[in-house]
């Protein structure tokens, strides 16, 4: 049998996923590792939990499909995106990676925007200097450690360390160098011109190909820790949302994402770069050659899911929550909730805003706490999806993804809330399926990633909003905007003021 390897450095976890070349699953494990926050705002992971997770995974996976190693016949990488892996010249990670919802940098992404003006970056890089992207966490390390930016010889994204690990390369692809801020998402290059502004070495940066492309293969020292045959191929991958695109098949203009993971996005494949004026969507390369991509981001969607049962109900399921969170009626009698636990992105390029529950009285409990949490995530996507019809991109169909389209409720609520069918596709992969596909493109076992997502994909029926709480949530969603608007300046107030503590 020939299969294929999907991994996918995630935040909560790494996903390791083994394939069949027909796109059914053989094995799936997941390894966690913690996500430290030494201060608040900030977010590190150690690369090292990052292998160990692939090494132990990647065991697990062959001994639970009890196929051989030499029938993998190519590895796909995905991984969170925008972050800073910092290795000196031994190839030795310098200090924690600082990942994507860190805020630290927000000085840095505002002394960019001063410097070029926000145009101009965007017209470079197609996107506004923003605290979550790498270049403005380089510039963060090389203000406040010197020592360590001094020890810099290469930066690699999180799933290319590990594509460092697995095959001694440096390498990256278009889909996730994009969000790096150092990158030419129109012209599909690092560009030297940012790279030059910002004064950031280009020599540090790996070599940048498509996503569907060779990089390396497996080293006998990584095929000993992982089990994986030597000599086995790695293809470039994609970052988690470019990746989970092609897991669900929107590979083509007319379809939309809706991805509730850690973080939520709402994604649109395009034909051609299209670009908010605000930056408040994301413009980046597809995986796909030839195609580009927007996206709004949510910091914390399935995130603010998570907060809210490790802190206040850690012993009961997530199904059990979102079970009891269908007693309520929509709206969770008069509770709203803000999902700005990790600050927000889409729409307010806000890292100062905070979560809310709005409208707490006696009567509520558990179950409306937790309906709130559900709806006010997606408000914050519906935020998302405006944008993109503001951009003037069109769309047919919203395909819902990631752990929370695992739920009936949260799939009906996307619904209704955004008034549109949302269907689901069978593949429960995302991103690690994806990178399979990806890595089936590379070495020739499908023709394109079109033909392996018509191959390997199955839509579900649709679920349809249902027209009373469509309307009802219409002007639940106005309220919800309203609230930003009116806790702005106090979400500036509230950092400063614990900043002066
Ligand atoms: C995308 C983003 C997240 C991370 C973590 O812009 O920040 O999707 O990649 O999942």
């Amino acid at each position: 049998m020939e299969c294929l390897l999907g991994l996918d450095i995630g935040t909560s976890g790494t996903k390791v996923a083994l394939f069949e070349v027909g796109g059914g699953l053989l094995a799936a494990h997941t390894a966690e590792y913690p996500l430290y926050q030494p201060r608040p705002g900030w977010a590190e992971q150690d690369p090292a939990d990052w292998w160990q997770a692939t090494c132990s995974g990647i065991r697990q996976v062959l001994s639970a499909a009890g196929v051989k190693p030499t029938a993998i016949k190519a590895i796909g990488l995905s991984g969170q995106m925008h972050g800073a892996v910092l290795l000196d010249v031994h190839g030795e990670v310098i200090r924690p990676a600082i990942i994507w919802c860190d805020q630290r940098s927000v000085a840095e992404a505002e002394a960019i925007a001063d410097d070029l003006g926000q145009a101009k970056v965007i017209e470079l890089t197609g996107n506004p200097a923003l605290p979550n992207f790498t270049a403005t966490k380089l510039l963060w390390v090389r203000r406040h450690e010197p020592e360590n930016y001094r020890k810099i010889a290469k930066v690699l994204l999180p799933k290319d360390y590990i594509r460092y690990k697995l095959t001694g390369e440096f390498a990256t692809e278009v889909s996730d160098a994009s969000g790096t801020l150092l990158f030419d998402v129109a012209g599909r290059k690092w560009s030297d011109e940012m790279l030059d502004c910002l004064a950031i070495n280009r020599e540090w940066l790996p070599e940048c190909t498509e996503s569907a492309v060779v990089s390396g293969r497996v080293t006998p020292a990584a095929a000993g820790e992982t089990g994986l045959a030597c000599g086995t191929p790695v293809v470039g991958g994609a970052g988690d949302q470019a990746a989970g695109a092609v897991g669900n098949g929107i590979v083509e203009q007319g379809l939309v994402s809706a991805t509730i993971g850690t973080s939520g996005v709402v994604f649109a494949a395009t034909t051609r770069m299209v670009t908010d004026p605000l930056g408040r969507l994301h413009s980046f390369c597809h995986a796909v050659d030839g195609l580009w991509h927007v996206m709004g981001v949510t910091q914390a969607a399935g995130g603010s899911l998570q907060w809210f049962r490790h802190t206040l109900a850690p012993d009961v399921s997530y199904d059990l929550l979102t079970e009891e969170a269908a007693e309520v009626p929509p709206g969770a009698e008069g509770l709203i909730f803000l999902p700005y636990l990790m600050g927000e992105r889409t729409p307010h390029l806000d890292p100062f805003a905070r979560g809310v529950f709005f409208g707490l009285s006696s009567r509520h409990d558990r179950r409306h706490l937790t309906r709130a949490v559900l709806e006010g995530v997606t408000f914050s996507l519906r935020d998302c999806l405006d944008l993109i019809i503001e951009l003037g991109v069109d769309f047919d169909q919203v395909r819902a993804s990631g752990g929370g389209a695992r739920s009936r409720l949260w799939r009906q609520i996307m619904a209704d809330v955004f008034n549109q069918p949302v269907v689901s596709v069978a593949a429960s992969e995302g991103p690690a399926f994806g990178v399979a596909i990806l890595a089936g493109v590379g070495i020739g076992l499908y023709p394109s990633v079109g033909a392996a997502c018509r191959q390997c994909l199955q839509v579900s029926d649709p679920v349809v909003p249902q027209r009373e709480t469509s309307r009802f949530y219409q002007m639940r969603y106005q309220l919800f905007r309203q609230l930003y608007q009116a806790l702005k300046d106090c979400f500036t107030q509230n950092m400063q003021r614990s900043d002066e503590q």
